[in-house]
């Protein structure tokens, strides 16, 4: 089957699929469950953040923010809104949540918080160091001059009152696995896969354990979707059918098995705390070739027309598209709500 054809096929498939899962209503309440959303990670929950530095990975020119408000590139990483903003709103906080370095920020937004992720990063430190990004412990070093923020607005009472009721919510792991450790091979050198996810896992507790340290109670950590299924894997070692690269995806399964255990442990050792491990590795579609961040440009033929982009799991070779990331979101609102239980 030629690669087109198998497109073709992929496509109705996706098609059939969004078509039949209904996509749940979010929650909409009057008082918002809590008083802010923070959230750490990668691009998949980074709201512009890169923006504000120089490096290859952004997303802030078209087509990216096609189906954003006012059509504007923000610097997410999709057609529209992410996962992000979405978890703000089913929370009933806000409906886009704004990136910390955004330059406008008023106290309104700090007080109901805001993403400090950034596009590229990872667990592994080698990770941003690569991508030229922040790491996570730049984000962690971010929240604490947050805290600051938060203290001269509103005073170290309350300041610590948001940071202790409100969600903070991690997604990560996913460039660390496919760019640092197969694509590039550079972490092949000093780790074979069980111990490289070995590590990725306890790099991943200990940032847990960071936020404990400041402040946060109600952590919510994603696992890694099917990695060896996303445009960018089938493209590169799919083969001529294009087909999902089991290795891509058993090293994302045995990551989030370790990891659900680990922070199952951290539930019990962390006193008052309360970490929920969201699993998303079901669902494995994937159309597009390597049209991702500076690839995906106004030049590039991106994926698939204006009209269509609905009806695709994928916007590029990496990042899904709001539709997608709707469905998903939606889909494990109920377990994310828990952290609140
Ligand atoms: C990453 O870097 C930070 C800051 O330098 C360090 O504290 C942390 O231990 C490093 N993490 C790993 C997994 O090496």
């Amino acid at each position: 089957m030629d690669d087109q054809m198998n497109s073709i096929l992929l496509c109705i498939n996706l098609l059939l699929i969004l078509i039949i899962i209904p996509v749940p209503t979010v929650l909409s309440q009057e008082r918002p469950m809590a008083p802010a959303l923070l959230v750490f990670g990668d691009s998949i929950v980074d709201t512009g953040n890169n923006n504000m530095i120089i490096t290859t990975v952004k997303a802030d020119f078209p087509p990216y923010g096609r189906d954003f408000q006012g059509r504007q590139p923000t610097g997410r990483f999709s057609n529209g809104r992410m996962p992000s903003d979405m978890i703000a709103s089913m929370l009933g906080i806000k409906d886009l949540l704004p990136p910390y370095y955004a330059p406008d920020l008023e106290d309104g937004d700090l007080l109901t918080g805001v993403s400090f992720a950034s596009a590229g990063t990872g667990y592994d430190n080698l990770t941003a160091v690569i991508a030229q990004v922040f790491s996570m412990w730049d984000q962690l070093e971010m929240h604490k001059e947050y805290r600051g923020k938060l203290v001269a607005i509103a005073g170290e009472e309350t300041a610590d009152a948001i940071i202790r009721e409100s969600p903070h919510v991690v997604f990560a792991g996913n460039n660390d696995i496919l760019a640092t450790y197969f694509f590039s091979t550079i972490r092949q050198k000093t780790f074979d896969l069980p111990s490289y996810i070995n590590y990725l896992v306890d790099a991943a507790t200990n940032f847990v354990k960071e936020l404990y340290n400041l402040g946060a109670r109600r952590i919510v950590v994603f696992g890694l979707p099917p990695l060896g299924c996303v445009p960018v894997s089938r493209t590169v070692r799919g083969g001529k059918n294009r087909d999902c690269v089991d290795i891509y995806n058993q090293a994302a399964s045995s990551f989030n098995f370790e990891l659900s255990n680990s922070l199952n442990q951290l539930n019990v050792d962390l006193s008052g705390s309360r970490i929920i491990y969201l699993g998303i590795f079901d669902g494995c579609c994937g159309t597009g070739e390597f049209e991702a961040s500076i690839s995906c440009n106004k030049f590039s033929p991106c994926t698939c027309p204006e009209s269509e982009t609905n009806k695709y799991i994928f916007w590029d070779a990496f990042h899904p598209t709001e539709r997608a990331f709707h469905i998903v979101t939606a889909a494990v609102q109920s377990q994310l709500l828990n952290v609140f239980r």
